[in-house]
C-alpha cells in the first residue's frame, strides 16, 4: 500500500458519501431534515440512470462489495472483531485515531474525519435535538477505524443488505449480486432465506461494515433511538427504499422513525466550512463524559 490508509478503487472513503447525496438529493430548495423525507423510494429507472452515470471507481467500488459481501463473510467478520479486542480507547481516543487515516484526495480541501463529525454534530445541535441525538451525530462514522485495522474500502462502507436471503433489487447496482457465491446457494435466494417472516433485524444479519462494528462497540451505552441510528444508518434499501419490510418487526418499525430523522443530517450537512475543533472540544468532551466511561472496548 503506499500512503493511503485504505485498500479500494475509491479515491477516498467520502466518495461513497458523495454518491449517495447524488442517489438522494435534498427533496427541496432549503436542504434541510425536516423536509428531506417528502419523496421516499425512488423509482427502478432513476436507480438505473444514477447506475449508468457513476464514476468507474465507484463502480468497481459496488461490484467489489456485492461480489464478497456473503453470509459466510459476514459471520466471519463478527467472529474476528465482536469479541471487541481489537483496542481499548476512549470516544475522543477513538476520534484522533480515525483521523490519522489518509488518503488520496487533496488535504487542503477536504476536511478531517474530526471535522466531517463535528459539522453533522453541529447541526443537529442547531436544530435544537437532545444531547444524545448531538452525540451520535459526533459517533456515527468511527466504525471507519475498520479501515485502520486493514480492511479493505468494500468491508468498512458503502450501502448495507441482508444476507442469507435473496437480494432486493432496491438495492443499488443489484446486478452486481451475480458474482456473489451466495447467490448460488438455494437456501440463501428464497424471499426469507435462513429467517423468519417479520423475526426483527436484530436477528438478521446486514453486510459487514462500519455500521454493525460501532452499533456494538457503544450498545451498552446509548438509548435505543441512538443505537439504531447508528446501526442501520447505511441500510438505505431499508430506510430509504423500504425492502425488507418481511423482515422488520414492530419495534423496527417504530425506531426506523430515528433512523430516518439522522439521515438528513449525515448526508446534507457536511460542506466545506471547517468547524473550529479546539473551540468545540470542551462541549464535546463533556457530552462524550455523560454517557461514556473514559476507556471502552473496541
Ligand atoms: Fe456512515
Amino acid at each position: 500500500m503506499s500512503k493511503n490508509s485504505q485498500e479500494g478503487p475509491l479515491q477516498d472513503l467520502d466518495d461513497w458519501e458523495e454518491v449517495l447525496q447524488k442517489r438522494y438529493p435534498p427533496p427541496s430548495r432549503e436542504p434541510g431534515p425536516a423536509s428531506a423525507f417528502a419523496n421516499p423510494g425512488k423509482k427502478k429507472e432513476e436507480f438505473r440512470s444514477y447506475e449508468s452515470s457513476a464514476r468507474p471507481s465507484v463502480r468497481e467500488f459496488y461490484r467489489l462489495n456485492h461480489r464478497y459481501q456473503t453470509l459466510d463473510f459476514v459471520l466471519t467478520k463478527k467472529k474476528e472483531y465482536l469479541p471487541l479486542r481489537k483496542k481499548r480507547m476512549g470516544i475522543w481516543e477513538a476520534m484522533e485515531f480515525l483521523n490519522t487515516l489518509v488518503d488520496d484526495s487533496d488535504p487542503d480541501t477536504n476536511l478531517s474525519q474530526i471535522e466531517h463529525l463535528m459539522q453533522v454534530a453541529e447541526a443537529i445541535r442547531r436544530d435544537g435535538h437532545p444531547r444524545w441525538f448531538i452525540l451520535t451525530g459526533l459517533l456515527h462514522d468511527l466504525g471507519k477505524v475498520l479501515c485502520l485495522y486493514g480492511e479493505p474500502q468494500w468491508a468498512v462502507v458503502g450501502d448495507t443488505f441482508p444476507v442469507g436471503c435473496a437480494f432486493s433489487d432496491k438495492i443499488v447496482f443489484a446486478e452486481f449480486f451475480a458474482d456473489n457465491s451466495d447467490s448460488r446457494v438455494p437456501a440463501y435466494q428464497t424471499r426469507l432465506g435462513i429467517y423468519a417472516e417479520g423475526c426483527g433485524l436484530d436477528k438478521v444479519h446486514l453486510s459487514w461494515g462500519h455500521d454493525e462494528y460501532l452499533y456494538q462497540v457503544v450498545k451498552d451505552y446509548l438509548p435505543e433511538e441512538a443505537l439504531y441510528m447508528l446501526r442501520y444508518h447505511s441500510f438505505y434499501a431499508g430506510h430509504r427504499e423500504d425492502a425488507y419490510p418481511y423482515l422488520m418487526n414492530a419495534r423496527d418499525r417504530a425506531l426506523f422513525v430515528s433512523v430516518r430523522a439522522f439521515n438528513p443530517y449525515d448526508l446534507y450537512t457536511k460542506s466545506a466550512e471547517r468547524p473550529n475543533v479546539a473551540r468545540l472540544r470542551p462541549f464535546y468532551e463533556e457530552l462524550i463524559a455523560e454517557f461514556f466511561p473514559p476507556a471502552i472496548q473496541w
